[in-house]
């Protein structure tokens, strides 16, 4: 029997949105968290980049930068001890750049207890090797809830685009 690779399995097609999904668990330290004993919104912000770099990098297989996050609101604390799931994917893929979704959820180690604590949508753009903005291929939308998504993610890329514009950037 050929043995499982973790790291391939469940990947749909290159191109789709399938193969872009990306799941990680992690563990709250007493190093990641504040004197109440919750998680620090900054490791959570950080284990989110991670987690949406390793999916947009699925998609565009070169270099990518955060350009941006949208706004986050942290719903729930996360206590040391318990556990954090983190889940992402690529929504959509445009001229130059990727949005992806990651949605974290908290999972108590004792009673499996689970808790949305946060959504968030992340900009990656695409650089070729001097710098410079690179195409990113279209990405396959297979399914009613893929192009959902897309579709939800274009509105939001146009109020992101317009504030940038805004803001002389
Ligand atoms: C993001 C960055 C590459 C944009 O460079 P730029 O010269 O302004 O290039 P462009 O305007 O052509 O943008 C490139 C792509 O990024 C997108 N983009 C840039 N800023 C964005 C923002 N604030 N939000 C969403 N998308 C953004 C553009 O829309 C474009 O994608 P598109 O063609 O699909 O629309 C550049 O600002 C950068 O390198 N920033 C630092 C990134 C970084 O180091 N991040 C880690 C934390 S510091």
């Amino acid at each position: 029997m050929t043995p499982r690779d973790p790291c391939t399995e469940n990947h749909g097609t290159p191109g789709t949105v399938a193969a872009t999904r990306v799941q990680m668990t992690e563990v709250v330290l007493p190093k990641d968290t504040n004197k109440y004993g919750g998680v620090f919104g900054g490791r959570v912000m950080e284990l989110i980049d991670i987690c949406g770099y390793l999916a947009a990098v699925r998609h565009y297989r070169g270099n990518l930068v955060t350009a941006s996050i949208d706004h986050l609101s942290f719903h729930h604390p996360v206590k040391m001890g318990h556990i954090m799931c983190l889940y992402g994917q690529v929504n959509a893929a445009f001229r130059h750049s990727v949005e992806v979704g990651v949605k974290v959820i908290s999972e108590n180690p004792e009673t499996g207890d689970r808790r949305h604590v946060v959504s968030a949508y992340l900009t990656f753009a695409a650089l070729d090797e001097l710098g410079r903005p690179a195409a990113v291929a279209p990405l396959k939308l297979e399914t009613a809830e893929d192009k959902r998504r897309a579709k939800s993610a274009q509105k939001r890329r146009e109020l992101r685009l317009a504030l940038r514009e805004d803001g002389g950037k």
